[in-house]
């Protein structure tokens, strides 16, 4: 998993509650680095589980919750380093529809090694898309989080479900603009 994603993990626990905080969550994580991360770097996708699962014990929130809370934190940390892939969007659904072909497409050129999901647009209408996402980290919470600071970037507000697919680690989004 590319360095800024955990970068922007560890800002966001400074910012939401306190360095102090962050140091505490790095440190019962045991991770082998100590949580030295540099925003170009990679680093195993197990330690952001470890990460939250910490992150789990302290809060009492989901991991879910976090994910979909860090997913939404997420999106201003990249929109602020990558405001460049977003120019040529108008609105929340025309980014959804082009994130696979285009904007990932730039993060993968930008970063060769990193590991995205994939989406595919299943319908698509003037207020409603929806959105098939595969990934075997099956991270479709973060994905929620990025979806709705998205929509708050674009001024609108989503009305979304989701649903698991049985193909495997497959999620259906049902998006539609309120
Ligand atoms: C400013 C626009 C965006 C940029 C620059 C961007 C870039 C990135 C980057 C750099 C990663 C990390 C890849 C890695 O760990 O190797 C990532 C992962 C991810 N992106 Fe985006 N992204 C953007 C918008 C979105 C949006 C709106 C969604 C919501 C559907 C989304 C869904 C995801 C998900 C779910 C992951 C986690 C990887 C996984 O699911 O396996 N991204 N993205």
């Amino acid at each position: 998993m590319l360095g800024i994603v955990f970068t922007s993990f560890i800002d966001m626990l400074e910012e939401k509650v306190s360095p102090d905080f962050a140091d505490d969550v790095i440190m019962e994580a045991e991770l082998e680095n100590d949580g030295a991360y540099t925003a170009v770097g990679y680093y195993p996708f197990e330690q952001m589980e470890r990460l939250v699962g910490v992150l789990v014990e302290k809060t009492g929130k989901s991991a879910n919750e976090l994910l979909y809370d860090f997913g939404y934190y997420l999106f201003g940390k990249l929109g602020a380093v990558h405001g460049d892939v977003l120019a040529n969007t108008t609105d929340i659904l025309q980014m959804l529809e082009h994130l696979d072909s285009d904007i990932h497409v730039q993060v993968k050129k930008l970063y060769p090694d990193a590991d995205l999901p994939r989406f595919k647009v299943l319908s698509r209408t003037d207020t409603t898309m929806r959105l098939q996402y595969y990934s075997e980290r099956e991270l479709y919470p973060l994905a929620e989080g990025l979806m709705d600071a998205a929509a708050e970037y674009y001024n609108c507000q989503l009305e979304r479900e989701t649903h698991q697919l049985d193909i495997p680690h497959t999620y259906e989004f049902s998006i539609s603009i309120v």
